[in-house]
């Protein structure tokens, strides 16, 4: 049984942004914007800022206050997109209740998009076309091939559908003919699928709930759920413990060190790579 530590392969990943930015002769801007005062969310804002300045990004977050309105969101995102100092946006969600996500994913421009929420690169990776991928699923196939787990012709069973996670990232493992299942919580038999396959990938935020009894042959397991119990403590959708002893885990990522650090790493990398994409554009 192998844990696969996503800390590892965030370091990679952080250590080659660096080294390439170090090699540019420009600094680039990396700009996080966030509505509101949630919790979780200023966390991982603090934690994009620490890491971001640490590979060398100009690194400027934006704090709005919850009462933000729907126009002058898009206005800062607009004066975002014509500065050329900026390299990267990202509106970090959850954003407030009277602001709908569905306003704003078409807003910041495509190349400096690296969220990877847009419509146009959206579409590209369904249609493979290289461009700017939702950080999360990118770090979950960085992790797959550093530990060598196979994709192609696997039965993938992705537990979850959000836009963030689980749809882009259902996706990249079927561009890398994977034969991807996408549960949700209204799945009947969910361990029909569950017990057949060769990944399981869980993104739904239900701490705890997948247990060995969903297994059903040897199989990896990648939790991305990031949960806080009442006594504090944080936990994925699957319970390690449990899992650990089945004779069926081949694989598994802990939570916290699993896919949390590889999507911070991913984004650090997208940012690099929208400056890319973008020079080689024009
Ligand atoms: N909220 C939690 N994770 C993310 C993320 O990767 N991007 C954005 N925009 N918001 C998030």
């Amino acid at each position: 049984m192998q844990i696969l530590d996503g800390k590892i392969v965030a370091k990679k990943i952080r250590s080659s942004v660096k080294r390439e930015l170090f090699e540019l002769k420009e600094k680039l801007g990396l700009a996080v914007i966030l509505v509101g005062e949630n919790p979780a969310s200023k966390i991982y804002v603090a934690k994009k800022e620490k890491v971001a300045k640490r590979l060398g990004f100009n690194s400027y977050n934006f704090c709005l206050p919850s009462n933000t309105t729907k126009a002058l969101l898009i206005n800062l995102i607009h004066r975002l997109n014509s500065d050329d100092t900026i390299h990267g946006i990202l509106l970090q969600l959850p954003l407030p209740e009277h602001l709908n996500p569905k306003d704003f994913y078409h807003q910041i421009v495509p190349h400096k998009d690296i969220d990877g929420f847009h419509p146009t690169n959206v579409g590209k990776l369904h249609l493979e076309i290289p461009a700017l991928y939702p950080c999360t699923p990118i770090g979950v196939i960085a992790l797959l091939k550093y530990y060598n787990i196979q994709i192609e012709g696997q039965n993938i069973v992705m537990i979850g559908r959000s836009n963030l996670v689980g749809k882009p990232l259902a996706q990249l493992l079927s561009n890398h003919e994977g034969s991807v299942s996408i549960l949700h919580h209204k799945t009947k038999d969910l361990k029909d699928f569950t017990k057949n396959a060769d990944i399981i990938i869980t993104a739904c935020g239900d701490p705890k709930f997948f247990n060995s009894s969903y297994l059903g042959r040897p199989c990896s397991l990648i939790d991305i759920g990031i949960n806080r119990l009442e006594d504090g403590s944080i936990c994925g959708d699957m319970d390690y413990q449990d899992m650990i002893k089945s004779k069926y885990c081949k694989a598994i990522t802990p939570v916290p060190g699993g896919i949390g650090p590889l999507t911070i790493a991913s984004l650090m990398n997208n940012t690099l790579k929208a400056f890319k994409l973008f020079k080689d554009s024009i």
